[in-house]
């Protein structure tokens, strides 16, 4: 019998991580399917029950349920109640556990990058549902100085307090500087803006775009054209995927080729 894997989210439909991980799952001889499953927020709990009734293996979790799933699961990993956000479900006989591996993958990029965050000041530009996995890794990868800014500013000051980091309004994002910008907000998703100017970027070495549709955005344009080392989000997605894989299967799954498959699809859409 096949094991039955998913992604909930809506919308959910432009998702890769199906691909990922049905070729993992082939390239590993694992009898496995990993499906799209559209669930709207009211929907959700009934959706978490389904997983229970189904006997669904694993799920991954995005926007916007990572922060709501919480309270329908069984049991949260420590550093998932930390964060506040839940990206991966594992269905452990019956009982319903919570990880987050979001964080984990923004680490995994940077060091695929040789990107060190130890004594660095960071800028984080967005403090919606996926600044909060990033906040927590720099803070854990050891970074001197964090910023935050946000368009609503209370969010930015709420996000600032829970990770002991500073809340910067919108407006002086314009004077910000530092060693690394982390770009957060939806800004430039199918669309050819930038939140940040070329004239800021120039003040930065390193900036990552957690947007990978266009995979490089107008962000990543600006920030290679005033001379920092770029990094696209696809990168993040392919490491949290590998966690996932190995939360659920509890074996290494074929990264490479789960990186080519990922950018081969991302260029295909585009
Ligand atoms: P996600 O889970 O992807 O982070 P989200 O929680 O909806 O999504 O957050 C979206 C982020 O993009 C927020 O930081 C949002 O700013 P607000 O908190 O002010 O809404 C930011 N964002 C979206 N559109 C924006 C825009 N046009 N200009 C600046 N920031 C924007």
């Amino acid at each position: 019998m096949y094991e039955v894997y998913g992604i909930i989210g809506y919308p959910v439909g432009h998702s890769l991580s199906p691909v990922m991980h049905n070729l993992a799952f082939k390239t590993l001889n694992i009898k496995a399917v990993y499906g799209a499953f559209e669930v709207k927020p009211s929907d959700l709990e009934k959706a978490i029950k389904g997983i229970k009734a189904l006997g669904i293996k694993g799920v991954s979790v995005t926007i916007p349920h990572k922060e709501e799933v919480i309270k329908f699961l069984d049991e949260i990993e420590e550093k998932a109640l930390e964060i506040g956000a839940v990206n991966t479900i594992l269905n452990e006989n019956g009982k319903l556990k919570g990880f987050n591996t979001d964080w984990i993958g923004f680490l995994k990029a940077l060091e695929e990058e040789k990107v060190e965050l130890r004594n660095k000041k960071v800028v984080i530009v967005g403090a919606g549902g996926s600044s909060k996995a990033i906040l927590y890794a720099v803070k854990k990868g050891g970074a001197k100085e964090v910023e935050i800014y946000n368009r609503t500013y209370n969010k930015a000051l709420n996000l600032a307090r829970k990770f002991s980091v500073k809340a910067k309004p919108w407006e002086e994002l314009k004077d910000a500087y530092g060693d690394l910008i982390i770009q957060t907000t939806s800004v430039g998703l199918n669309s050819w803006e930038s939140p940040v100017d070329e004239k800021v970027l120039s003040r930065f070495k390193v900036a990552f775009d957690l947007v990978y549709f266009p995979l490089k955005t107008r962000f990543l344009s600006l920030a290679e054209n005033s001379g920092c080392k770029i990094i696209d989000g696809l990168k993040m997605l392919l490491y949290q995927g590998v966690e996932q894989f190995q939360i659920w299967t509890k074996r290494e799954p074929p990264i490479n080729l789960m990186r080519e498959v990922l950018y081969k699809e991302v260029l295909r859409v585009e």
